[in-house]
Parts: structure tokens; C-alpha cells; sequence
């Protein structure tokens, strides 16, 4: 097992290439289960959690071809094509590693009248139960059982467009609705949907693949199915929470770095938060530029909320941020039900944390000193890397392969920002 070793205290300064968006990219990959004709797909993160979802297309019969990025497009080009789709079973081996596996049940339902997906479990930051997908697919007509473990669903004469109104927000179940109503017949009103970047990215890239969709980036959504779909190119989002993850790193060690590639209007919500403990950030032709304007970093309260609201997948990073700030941060998580795992971790590198509930309570501590630290899941591991860029001494991150799904080269983009950073290859 790999681990990561950083000597905080360093600044950063220079430049951090912003990637495509993982959770963007997933359903996108999906999508491409749609249609008969290939779906190109660029700027993909070069990601484990990319891999697992080509593996398992590949499995359906999706080839899956890397093509040259070409002059001036973006890097890290798929063309998935699905033109014959050979096995409607979604195995648990690649469900339980990945959820968003989870996501080619409307798809596969829609294109071939049933499908076999395993049900993926809970995992490292909650229950995470799959009921309003389901419930959102039976009103499309399909019926759904559960058999051995496995969703099995069958909609013979085709999806049914329906009215559906969430009782709660979800992202996932928001995008496998759009899914699944772009094959559907007749209309789908998506009630209470979520209004993620990564649903407009998906949308965007069903319109272009002949979806028929209104109320882009609004919480109604409306879908006329039509009868096939056709081959698309689409160029994937940048990742609003990589950016948001470098921001915190910057604002927490200090110094000023071009964020290449980020997009401001898709992280307002941590620009407001940062704003009040002064951190600024401005856009810049090549991207955003972010920059700590005085030595102290006031303490701010966050919530977590659904887009546009502050993001759950950045609480863990703002509150490695908070650890040193002047005064208390109440970090609250409204999302998920078990996502302060870090908060043991961060308390080892000396952070003042007291949890209630789903509240922290975080009292600023005049600094952090460097341990033997474990990451618990992809976003509690980075708020251990950021914590570590602040503490005196070295801390030693374990379990680092949670980073792998969702963060690309990061040792290399931070060490190329002046950060003493390296991955130990191997051990424990
Ligand atoms: C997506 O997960 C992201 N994953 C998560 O990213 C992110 O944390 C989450 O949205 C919230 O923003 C991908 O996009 C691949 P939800 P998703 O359905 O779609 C409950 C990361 O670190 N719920 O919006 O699974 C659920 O338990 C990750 O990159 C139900 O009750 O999230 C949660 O409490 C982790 N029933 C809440 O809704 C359902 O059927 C929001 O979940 C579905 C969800």
C-alpha cells in the first residue's frame, strides 16, 4: 500500500492544472449505454474510478477505445460505443467498488427493455440507499425486484414518461432519471431534481446526443423521450471539487497559485465562506487565481447543502482549513450521516474538535504537528494531505489509494507548487 509523506510549512506558488470532473464524467460514461453509435468523450480525469467505469461498460460489450486528444483539444480522449450491448448484468464485484456503477441500470433498462445491476451497499460515509432511483424507475413503468443481492428490472414494452417529484435531493437519482427518460415515451417532468454542474454537464451532452430536455440548471426538468439517440462528442467539465480542494490547500499553506482550467461560478458557495476568512480569488483568462491576502485565516461557519449550496464533498478540506483559524468554525454536514471520519485523524495532527451530531465544533489551534495519520475515503484523505501542509514536521498519510479514485497526480501537482510532498511506494 502506497503512503504520502509531506513536510508542511512551505507556501505554495506556481501553477495546478485543473482536471475533467469525476463525478461529471461517471454518468457521462454511462450515457454512453444509451446509443448504438460512439459517444467521445474529452478531458476525462485519468482516474481508478474511470477505469472501473470503462471496465464495466467494456463488460456490457462497450468498446472502448483511447483516441489522440488532438491539437488544442483536451487531454485524455475515450470513444465508448456501444453499438451492441452483450450482457445486461452489472456484477457486484464492479458495483461494490464503485457506486456510481450503480448508474447503468437506466441506461441498459432503456436501451434494452431489462437489466440486472447488483445493489451496491452502504459504504465509508453512510447508508447511501438507491430507493429514489428505484421508485423513480418504477414510475417510468419498469418493474423492479430485488433477487440475490441484485436489482432486476424489466420494462418489456419500453419506459413510460411520468411526473417524478423527489422527496429529497439527490444527484444520482436526478441523473439516472434524465437517463432513462431520454429513450422513455412521452414526456418526464423531474420534480425537486438536483441542479449540480455535473446534471447540466450530462444534459448538455443528451441534448447533443438528440435528448430533448428543458429546464437545464433549474430544479424542474423536463424530458421528451425520443427514439434513439446518436453518437456525441463531448468535452467534460472542469472539477469544481479538485479546484475547491486546491483552494483550500492554498488558503491553508499560504501563497498564490493559478488554478488552470477552474471555473469560479461553479464553486461561488466556497467563494463566499473563503471570502469571510479572507482568502481571495479572481479569475484569470487561463483560470482562477487564488491567493491568502494576510497572514490569518478568520474562523467561518459552513453547512453543507445541495448545489448551489456548499458543497458535502468539500467539507472535509474546509475543515482541515479551520483547524488554524483565529476563533471557532461550526462545520455542520446535512448530506451524509457519517462523514466526519477524518475529524480523529485531524485531531491527531493536534486540530481542538468537538463533534454533535452532524455539527463540528472546530476552535482554531495556533498550529498542527506533523503524525502517522489514516485516510478513511477520497475526500477524508485530502483534508488529511491539506492538514498536513500546515503542520510542523512530518505526517505520514496511509490508505492513500482513496485518493487515487478521485484526485489525479496530486503529489505532483502540489510538490510542483513548492510542496514537500512524495508518495512512499509499497508498505504497511
Ligand atoms: C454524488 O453521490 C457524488 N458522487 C458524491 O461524491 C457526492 O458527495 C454526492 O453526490 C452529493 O453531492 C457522484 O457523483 C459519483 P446523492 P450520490 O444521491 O449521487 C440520500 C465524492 O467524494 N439518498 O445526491 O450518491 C443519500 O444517502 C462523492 O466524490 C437517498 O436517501 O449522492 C444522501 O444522504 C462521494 N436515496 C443524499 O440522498 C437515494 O435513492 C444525497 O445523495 C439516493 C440518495
Amino acid at each position: 500500500m502506497d503512503r504520502i509523506v509531506i513536510r508542511g510549512g512551505l507556501p505554495l506558488a506556481g501553477t495546478i492544472p485543473i482536471a475533467g470532473a469525476k463525478n461529471a464524467a461517471l454518468p457521462l460514461m454511462a450515457a454512453s449505454l444509451l446509443t448504438d453509435e460512439p459517444l467521445v468523450l474529452a478531458n476525462l480525469p485519468d482516474l481508478a474510478d474511470i477505469r472501473t467505469m470503462a471496465d464495466l461498460l467494456a463488460q456490457h460489450g462497450v468498446a472502448v477505445t483511447p483516441r489522440a486528444s488532438g491539437e488544442g483539444l483536451p487531454p485524455h480522449v475515450l470513444e465508448l460505443s456501444a453499438r451492441r450491448i452483450t450482457s445486461t448484468t452489472a456484477p457486484y464485484d464492479l458495483v461494490r467498488r464503485m457506486r456510481a456503477s450503480f448508474l447503468v441500470l437506466g441506461p441498459l433498462l432503456a436501451r434494452c427493455g431489462e437489466a440486472r445491476v447488483s445493489l451496491p451497499g452502504g459504504d465509508e460515509i453512510g447508508v447511501r440507499p438507491v430507493d429514489l432511483h428505484i421508485k423513480g424507475l418504477q414510475r417510468l413503468g419498469a418493474e423492479v425486484e430485488l433477487s440475490g443481492g441484485y436489482i432486476e428490472a424489466r420494462a418489456p414494452q419500453g419506459l413510460r414518461g411520468a411526473e417524478i417529484a423527489f422527496p429529497s435531493v439527490s444527484v444520482g437519482a436526478t441523473e439516472h432519471m434524465l437517463m432513462a427518460a431520454a429513450l422513455a415515451d412521452g414526456e418526464t417532468l423531474l420534480v425537486n431534481a438536483a441542479r449540480e454542474p455535473e446534471i447540466t454537464d450530462l444534459a448538455t451532452c443528451l441534448v447533443a446526443m438528440g435528448a430533448q430536455i428543458d429546464g437545464i440548471g433549474t430544479d424542474r426538468l423536463t424530458v421528451r423521450g425520443v427514439g434513439r439517440l446518436h453518437g456525441a462528442r463531448h468535452t467534460v467539465i472542469s472539477d469544481r471539487i479538485e479546484t475547491g480542494t486546491y483552494v483550500m490547500a492554498v488558503a491553508a499553506a499560504g501563497g498564490e497559485v493559478q488554478l488552470g482550467g477552474a471555473r469560479l461560478d461553479h464553486i461561488e458557495a466556497v467563494a463566499r465562506v473563503l471570502e469571510n476568512a479572507d482568502i481571495r480569488m479572481h479569475e484569470t483568462d487561463g483560470g482562477l487565481l487564488v491567493r491568502r491576502s494576510t497572514g490569518r485565516i478568520d474562523g467561518v461557519d459552513v453547512m453543507t447543502e445541495p448545489y448551489p449550496g456548499f458543497p458535502t464533498d468539500l467539507q472535509a478540506q474546509v475543515m482541515a482549513l479551520m483547524t488554524i483559524a483565529d476563533g471557532a468554525a461550526m462545520i455542520t454536514e446535512t448530506i451524509f450521516e457519517n462523514r466526519f471520519m477524518h475529524v480523529p485523524e485531524l485531531m491527531r495532527l493536534g486540530a481542538n474538535i468537538n463533534v454533535q451530531g452532524p455539527s463540528a465544533l472546530v476552535r482554531g489551534v495556533k498550529r498542527l504537528t506533523g503524525a502517522p495519520v489514516m485516510a478513511t475515503d477520497l475526500r477524508a484523505s485530502v483534508s488529511l494531505v491539506i492538514a498536513g501542509l500546515i503542520a510542523e514536521g512530518e505526517t505520514l498519510i496511509s490508505g492513500v489509494h482513496h485518493l487515487d479514485r478521485g484526485y489525479e497526480r496530486l503529489e505532483e501537482k502540489l510538490a510542483a507548487c513548492g510542496a514537500r510532498i512524495e508518495r512512499v511506494r509499497g508498505g504497511a
